[in-house]
């Protein structure tokens, strides 16, 4: 039988298929069933700063409302405080204690203080590892794309520098350089390099001429996206490299290893079809590789990346006026 065992970040899992951040890790339920699945590590749905800071302003506006009206009632009462992180932080340690499989946090904070200080927080429940969340829309005309690189730098490495955890960093596809972000990160001793997120995008509707935001779940055929940058990179840089965004089938997972990633991230595959799915994602892998006499992952774990494919002028491809005088 396939030995499917690997090493993502440091962590030993039994398995490359991870559950990438999603509201899978809502319900304890769901985890065990991902356990028993076979899942290799679960990454639980990300803490958000912006959102403590969001609920804490309500908080605040609820309790001062009447505050005016009589003077007494401020000093009545104690000064009450938003909880801040905790009701995640207690989730996470509820989930940690549920199950034996590999949990890595995720985070996604506004403030440099915020990235340090939630990431030691999640570094105190027991979680393996932390996936940084960089999950924003560059929509201001007057930050450049350099600033915005420093910032994602300064980040990785004040939390690498917090924490004792491996650290990866899950990446928007949306940089001008990838290639070059992914070295720079790597040279600050991040572990991972998780590639990509995947974001909401609004839609029109012409018909109520109103916007939709809903959220849609990704099709296989966005995998293509990390796995070309994912076979730029393997091999070129010491962090490990994890796909997420478009994994649906054993098939694809398979793509994924062959273009040279670590471990490989799904989410809308298992809320699509259920948590066994996952299992059947796997028995599919390891029909895929007995048949090709793989024993293990190492057997063929980047074989198509730039580095090893026969073809490696593939990858850096843009137009397809080259692909058609090639195939002249
Ligand atoms: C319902 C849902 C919730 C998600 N929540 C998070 C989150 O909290 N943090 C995060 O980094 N990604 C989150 N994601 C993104 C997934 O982790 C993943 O990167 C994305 O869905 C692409 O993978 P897929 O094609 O396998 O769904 C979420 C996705 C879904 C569908």
């Amino acid at each position: 039988m396939a030995d499917l065992k690997t090493t993502y970040m440091g962590i030993p899992m039994t398995t490359p298929l991870v559950v990438a951040a999603s509201t899978i890790s809502s319900y304890i339920e769901r985890v065990k069933m991902a356990e028993q699945a076979g899942a290799g590590a679960l990454v639980i749905r990300s803490l958000f700063e912006e959102q403590i800071q969001f609920d804490s302003l309500r908080m605040d506006e609820a309790l001062s409302v009447g505050e005016h009206s009589y003077a007494e009632a401020t000093s009545y009462f104690p000064k009450l405080q938003h909880g801040g992180a905790s009701e995640h932080l207690m989730w996470v340690e509820k989930t940690r204690k549920a199950v034996k499989l590999p949990l890595i946090a995720s985070l996604n904070a506004v403030s440099l203080s915020g990235w340090t200080g939630y990431a030691r927080q999640l570094a105190g429940t027991g979680v393996d590892g932390i996936e940084l969340n960089f999950y924003s829309v560059a929509a201001d005309p007057a930050r450049s794309g350099a600033e915005i690189e420093r910032e994602l730098y300064d980040v990785a490495s004040a939390v690498r520098a917090e924490v004792k955890l491996p650290v990866a960093v899950k990446l928007s596809p949306f940089y001008t350089s990838t290639v070059n972000i992914a070295a720079e990160l790597d040279r600050r001793g991040v572990n991972a390099l998780v590639l990509f997120n995947r974001f909401l995008q609004p839609d029109i509707d012409p018909e109520s001429e109103s916007l939709h935001n809903e959220m849609s779940y990704s099709t296989p055929a966005e995998l293509r996206l990390p796995l070309r940058w994912t076979a730029l990179l393997h091999g070129r840089i010491h962090a490990d490299l994890a796909v997420t965004t478009g994994v649906h089938s054993g098939k694809d997972v398979a793509r994924a290893l062959l273009a040279g990633a670590t471990a490989v991230q799904t989410a809308a595959a298992l809320l699509k079809n259920g948590i066994p799915y996952l299992s059947t994602m796997l028995r599919e892998l390891e029909g895929w590789m007995e048949e090709r006499g793989y024993e293990r992952l190492d057997d063929f774990r980047g074989k198509l990346s730039q580095k090893h494919a026969d073809d490696p002028a593939v990858f850096e491809r843009a137009q397809y006026v080259n692909l058609l005088l090639s195939q002249r």
